[in-house]
């Protein structure tokens, strides 16, 4: 969401306020979380990354009503169950998105669903949906299409390793202000106000009916959907990861795509240093070659 960074701060002045006495965290307590971060999720926390992650544990020592990062860590050592491993993770991770978020692909993925008519049903992965803004954008794409194409039906997977976007997902509720990021027409067509909270709209029922939502860890390699997509969207969330794990996640990702689909990242990100078996057909969006065609078929 577009005011994350000015809400970060104002949350950091009220956490850090409320636990006055709390000390900042130590280098062994910085190398234990984000050890801990990544074989959890993949993700690397460089050194200059320590005051973020202490703004955003303050929540955690807020909510467990601790004093130091020490103790915490040591919740965290103790934490048999993983309930508090998943807490954790959700307030680590970054999770800026919005709707219709880098546009270019979504004119780009409604000319290549209306160029190449498939007769069987298309199969859209939203892998990292963060709080489901992609997902749904994909979805208002895919049902004005579906009004233009009679044969055209489409389902979408969205998935993220952090539960609490998911919830968000689920609610499909968002603040007024991200209304803007939608084209004038779909806001007519597929949002709503909610009742009783002036400040949010939702999406409408129908977008939702499309798509699954699913918590799904990327760097699970070998987990599997048992479907080949035609696209996956993989966008911004490869820049946290190693060059390794990243190319790993994008062949088990690549694996789940059928011959000829096509594979987006973001805008600002690029496959080209990685031997994934793709090939480039516009700014970050690559595709699966089929056997025996070559890249302009
Ligand atoms: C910056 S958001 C990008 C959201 C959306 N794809 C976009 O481009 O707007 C990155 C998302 O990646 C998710 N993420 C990070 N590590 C992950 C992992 N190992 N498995 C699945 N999702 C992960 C985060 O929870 C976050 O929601």
């Amino acid at each position: 969401m577009h005011s994350e960074n000015y809400s970060h701060n104002v949350s950091y002045a009220i956490e850090t306020s409320c636990i006055g006495n709390s000390e900042s965290m130590t280098q062994q307590e910085f190398t234990y979380f984000s050890n801990l971060i990544f074989q959890h999720a993949g993700i690397k926390l460089e050194n200059e990354k320590r005051s973020m992650l202490e703004m955003r544990l303050y929540k955690r020592l807020n909510a467990l009503k601790l004093s130091s990062f020490g103790e915490y860590m040591r919740v965290l050592q103790q934490d048999a169950s993983g309930v508090e491993l998943i807490a954790f993770t959700n307030q680590v991770t970054t999770n800026k998105t919005s709707f219709f978020r880098e546009k270019r692909h979504f004119h780009f993925l409604r000319d290549n669903i209306i160029n190449h008519p498939r007769p069987e049903k298309t199969f859209i992965w939203s892998a990292a949906c963060s709080s489901g803004e992609e997902a749904f954008s994909l979805a208002m794409q895919c049902e004005a299409i579906k009004h233009e194409q009679a044969n055209f039906d489409y389902r979408i997977l969205a998935t993220d390793v952090d539960t609490q976007r998911l919830d968000m997902c689920a609610l499909g509720e968002y603040p007024n202000e991200d209304r803007e990021d939608i084209p004038k027409l779909f806001q007519h067509q597929f949002t709503q106000r909610v009742p009783h909270d002036d400040s949010m709209f939702m999406v409408a029922d129908r977008l939702k009916r499309n798509i699954k939502f699913r918590q799904h860890n990327l760097i699970h390699y070998p987990e599997k959907f048992g479907i080949q997509f035609h696209y996956i969207f993989l966008r911004n969330v490869l820049f946290y990861f190693p060059r390794s794990t990243g190319e790993k996640v994008v062949r088990a990702l690549v694996s789940q795509l059928e011959p000829g689909g096509l594979f987006f990242v973001g805008l600002t990100e690029s496959l080209q240093h990685m031997d994934v078996g793709l090939e480039l057909v516009d700014v970050s969006v690559y595709r699966k070659p089929v056997l025996g065609r070559t890249a302009d078929e």
